[in-house]
């Protein structure tokens, strides 16, 4: 697998043809999608659950990355590795004292363990998880919506844990992540680099993942 990966963000892709957007992106190359889920709680935006989450199952055999931003995530990770998910992250800001028992029992699943947290959350808070989770994720914007401008304290964040964490660490960026801010992160040291409406604001997908991929110089 080639690093960085560019994970579509699907939160804004048409729903009304979920299976021609696949279609789309699967013909554009990728190798795995993101999905949002917003609880209207834990973020002031309501995206999907479970359901959505095994439709893009039946859709595709893309690996599923399914960002958790929801209260008490460890009410759901079963649910939602039941419905397909091959990578769950939960917030740390979200499960607090329980995060390490949840990311253990995502892996004890079958699936990847991640852990977020959003811009103001100092990079200490996700220190203690290095060794147990599989992924980190690093928000660039305050979670909850698509198209905000990416905040550059991402890079600090990722540069300090590409040194701090074993090699094998995934790292993952998401929030206005497009052609300008794209390269800052794969230098920072990022992965994944999650990324929405500037591949959804395209018409042609395919292009658009392509010029992102020399925006990176990968
Ligand atoms: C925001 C979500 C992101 C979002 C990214 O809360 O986690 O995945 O869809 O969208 P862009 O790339 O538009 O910032
Ligand atoms: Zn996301």
């Amino acid at each position: 697998q080639q690093s960085p990966l560019i994970l579509p963000s699907v939160l804004s892709c048409d729903y009304s043809d979920m299976r021609g957007e696949v279609q789309k992106l699967e013909a554009a190359g990728v190798q795995a999608l993101h999905l949002d889920v917003m609880d209207g709680n834990f973020v002031p935006n309501l995206t999907y659950g479970m359901p959505i989450v095994a439709a893009f199952r039946k859709l595709t055999e893309l690996p599923l990355d399914v960002h958790l931003m929801i209260e008490k995530p460890g009410r759901y990770v079963r649910q939602f590795y039941e419905a397909g998910a091959d990578i769950i992250t939960i917030h740390e800001e979200a499960a607090g004292e329980e995060t390490a028992q949840i990311l253990q029992e995502i892996k004890e699943l079958g699936a990847g363990a991640g852990v977020a947290i959003n811009p103001d959350i100092p990079v200490e808070r996700v220190m203690p998880f290095l060794e147990i989770a599989d992924l980190i994720l690093i928000m660039s914007v305050n979670a909850g919506f698509g198209g905000q401008k990416f905040n550059p304290v991402a890079i600090e964040k990722l540069q300090a844990l590409r040194k701090a964490g074993p090699q094998e660490l995934l790292l993952e960026v998401d929030g206005g992540v497009n052609l300008e801010t794209v390269q800052a992160c794969t230098e920072a040291g990022a992965d994944l680099l999650v990324i929405g409406s500037a591949i959804f604001n395209q018409s042609d997908y395919n292009a658009a993942i392509d010029e992102l991929y020399r925006s990176a110089h990968v």
